[in-house]
């Protein structure tokens, strides 16, 4: 840049300082000057510019909603099938698309309650399997209407169309470590999107009760083990828990003010069929049939990593259990009128593994050995330890895990194959092998 102009400008109006009065103008001009400068560039300007950013983005497929076609598949998707033994309940679910509201909503949709997806098919991992789980609902009669829990507008609509009596709020931000790279999409999805389907719920008439995901992460640092809904939760260890932890304060607070009936499920650590490609069984998966190499945390001193691996069929009686528990709402047209219902749950299955052990029942699976880089957790928001203590759920909603990480996961490598190979010598009997899988990934 060339600052002589500015310099010789300086030169010129020397004179001027001679007088107080045109200095004391040019120094607040200076002054207003650096003020905008400062607004314009600060960083909460930047975050509150990316994030409106993200509310266009994704709040933009949204638009293809309403009309009397549109409207009549969201009735059709929602209406009960009556049946005489089972007194079917409505359920809008969000983030139907994703790994635990598709099962969801098909254990929903199979035994005939009514089921009415949403989902903004973000990109956080591959969009092409929520759309093929998209397909499946389909075939079973579910709607997935395509938008954005922060999306008033559309709540309202939905809440117009269908007396919904309940909601199952699964949509949000997932991932630990992904919470360094983009924050504000946890803000958005896990914070701003649950008081938004939170207010949605209050002013709906009738008032849904509402049951939702928060996490086994909310335990963070705690040390006491198994987990118990009283222990200490106020000591997150990565972003993504604390979005999950300001959900089970915000349900606080809707609960209190307006008597909305809530349940909050921690689950842990789930896996299966149809699962999520971020996760840790999935692509170890994945790169050992690729034959690449896998990195596997360790602890301090070289002590092992652990989870309590919950089978996806486990978490969906979990759900459902918590759906068929809930006492109604109280409040109506956005007025409280008596306490209603604020329950927390964890599910767990409470027999926690060892990650190399994950690793070696997917060796077995895959018949494959896997080159293990071991490397020691970064303290980037993994917790080393997790077991969940279920007396809680078992008592109140019959919860009972069933499926051991080895049949489990066998489940998913079978799915997995079939999946991503169809071909795959292992994922069909009797078909001569190709080789390896990884040409088809
Ligand atoms: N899978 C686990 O191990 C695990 C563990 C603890 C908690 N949870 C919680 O369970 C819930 C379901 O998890 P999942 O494993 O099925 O994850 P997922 O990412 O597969 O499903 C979440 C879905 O929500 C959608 N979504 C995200 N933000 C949205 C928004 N703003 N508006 C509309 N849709 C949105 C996504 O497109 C996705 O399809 C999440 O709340 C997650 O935090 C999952
Ligand atoms: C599990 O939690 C219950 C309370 O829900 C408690 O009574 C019990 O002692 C806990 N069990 C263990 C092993 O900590």
């Amino acid at each position: 840049m060339d600052k002589a102009p500015f310099h010789h400008q300086r030169l010129q109006n020397r004179s001027l300082f001679r007088s107080p009065l045109p200095k004391l103008v040019l120094w607040s001009i200076l002054f207003i000057v650096i003020l905008f400068l400062f607004f314009h560039f600060s960083p909460t300007s930047q975050s509150s510019s990316s994030s409106s950013r993200i509310d266009r983005r994704s709040l933009r497929t949204s638009a293809a909603w309403g009309g009397a076609a549109w409207e009549k598949r969201v009735r059709s998707s929602a209406r009960i099938r009556s049946s005489h033994n089972h007194h079917g309940i409505s359920v809008l679910v969000t983030g139907a698309a994703g790994f635990v509201g598709s099962h969801c909503s098909i254990a929903l949709k199979r035994r005939g309650d009514g089921v009415l997806g949403l989902d903004n098919f973000n990109d956080y991992y591959e969009p092409s399997l929520k759309r093929a789980r998209q397909a499946m609902l389909e075939r079973a009669g579910i709607f997935i209407v395509d938008g954005d829990v922060n999306d008033a507008h559309l709540l309202r609509k939905l809440f117009d169309v269908v007396p919904f009596t309940h909601v199952l709020h699964l949509a949000a931000q997932a991932g630990v470590r992904y919470a360094m790279k983009n924050p504000s999409s946890y803000v958005h999805s896990n914070v701003a999107g649950l008081v938004s389907l939170f207010e949605a719920a209050k002013s709906a008439t009738p008032q849904p009760a509402v049951v939702w995901a928060s996490s086994s992460s909310v335990y963070g640092l705690n040390k006491k083990v198994p987990f118990s809904e009283v222990d200490r939760t106020d000591r997150p260890a990565s972003l993504y828990a604390a979005t999950k932890k300001a959900g089970e304060e915000i349900a606080h607070v809707y609960n209190h003010i307006y008597g909305l009936s809530i349940t909050g499920l921690r689950f842990f650590t789930v896996y299966g069929p149809w699962g999520r490609p971020d996760m840790a069984y999935f692509f170890f998966t994945r790169d050992m049939l690729r034959g690449k190499s896998i990195s596997v945390f360790e602890g301090p001193d070289h002590s092992t990593v652990a989870r309590d691996f919950t089978y996806i069929d486990d978490i969906v009686s979990g759900c459902l259990g918590a759906l068929d528990t809930t006492e109604k709402s109280t409040g109506t047209g956005g007025k409280k009128r008596g306490s209603a219902q604020l329950r927390v749950f964890n599910l767990g299955n409470t027999s926690p593994l060892p990650v190399s052990q994950l690793v070696g029942i997917l060796e077995r699976l895959l018949k494959v050995k896997a080159d293990k880089k071991i490397i020691k957790m970064p303290r980037n928001g993994d917790v080393q330890y997790t077991h969940a203590n279920i007396s809680h759920a078992q008592a109140q909603l019959g919860y009972q895990p069933t499926t051991d990480l080895e049949t489990g996961l066998k489940k998913f490598v079978k799915w997995y194959l079939q999946y991503y190979d169809p071909s795959s010598s292992l994922s069909k009997k009797g078909r001569s092998g190709g080789g390896g899988s990884s040409s088809f990934l």
